[in-house]
């Protein structure tokens, strides 16, 4: 039997892939990954859930592989995609001497919940997803990234915006947007500039549980056209 990583979505249930949703259904043990998942996605669990916030990973392992041993079916559950900050890796590192096979089950990001909330894209060149240092990075790459312009997507940094909207190379006027729990029933957008963003989030008091986007494909507005749907010479 396998343990499986799957990604819960952003917050909807309805954001959820169906082999997710049904590997939920049918699970007698779920690890969750504390407050980003949605008690609404867990609604239709029958097992014993478990919110992992503020467990170690030894002991999220010894709770999977204990729940293994008996023949349980074992779920471990990641907000958005298990792939993205969500130390998948390692996990699956230490279930590995045990014999325990694993799959990961991908889920809808919140980066592409939030541009979804925003109803704008975030590629027509390159998309970055990073992160500021704290706690658990030592260092970060803000500044080297932000002067490619890339149309960046910053987790797990809105309670030092101030800091990182100082640090960024972008034009002050690049189109900036924070999303507060895309795709949730109480979801906050707030649009503005890489100048004036900062004092917008604190103001609508967002300190946590949101991405920030820059970049000029936050207002493209079709005055260029893709090659794409261009039509062809
Ligand atoms: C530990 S990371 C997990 C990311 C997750 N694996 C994903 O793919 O969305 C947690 C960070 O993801 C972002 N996040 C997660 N869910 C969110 C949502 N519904 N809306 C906005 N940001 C979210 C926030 O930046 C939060 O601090």
């Amino acid at each position: 039997m396998k343990i499986y990583f799957v990604g819960a979505g952003p917050g909807d249930p309805k954001l959820i892939t169906l082999r997710g949703k049904e590997l939920i259904e049918d699970a007698e043990l779920i690890v969750y990954a504390g407050s980003l998942v949605n008690p609404k996605v867990l609604s239709s669990a029958k097992g014993k859930k478990v919110d992992s916030f503020g467990m170690t990973l030894e002991q999220t392992t010894r709770l999977i592989v204990d729940a293994w041993k008996q023949g349980l079916r074992v779920v471990r559950l990641h907000s958005g995609d298990p792939t993205i900050y969500s130390a998948v890796r390692e996990q699956i590192l230490a279930i590995q001497p045990y014999g325990i096979d694993y799959e990961i089950v991908p889920g809808v990001s919140s980066v592409f919940a939030s541009a979804a909330a925003l109803g704008q894209q975030l590629t027509s060149e390159t998309l970055v997803i990073t992160r500021p240092s704290g706690k658990t990075l030592a260092e970060d790459q803000l500044v080297e990234l932000s002067n490619l312009k890339p149309t960046m997507a910053i987790f797990l940094g809105v309670d030092k915006i101030d800091t990182i909207m100082q640090r960024v190379r972008y034009a002050p006027e690049t189109p900036t947007s924070v999303v507060y729990h895309a795709s949730w029933d109480d979801q906050v957008i707030i649009t503005g500039t890489v100048s004036d963003i900062a004092t917008k989030a604190r103001e609508a008091g967002i300190t946590k549980s949101a991405i920030i986007l820059i970049g000029d494909e936050l207002t493209f507005e079709g005055e260029r056209r893709s090659y794409l749907y261009s039509p062809k010479t």
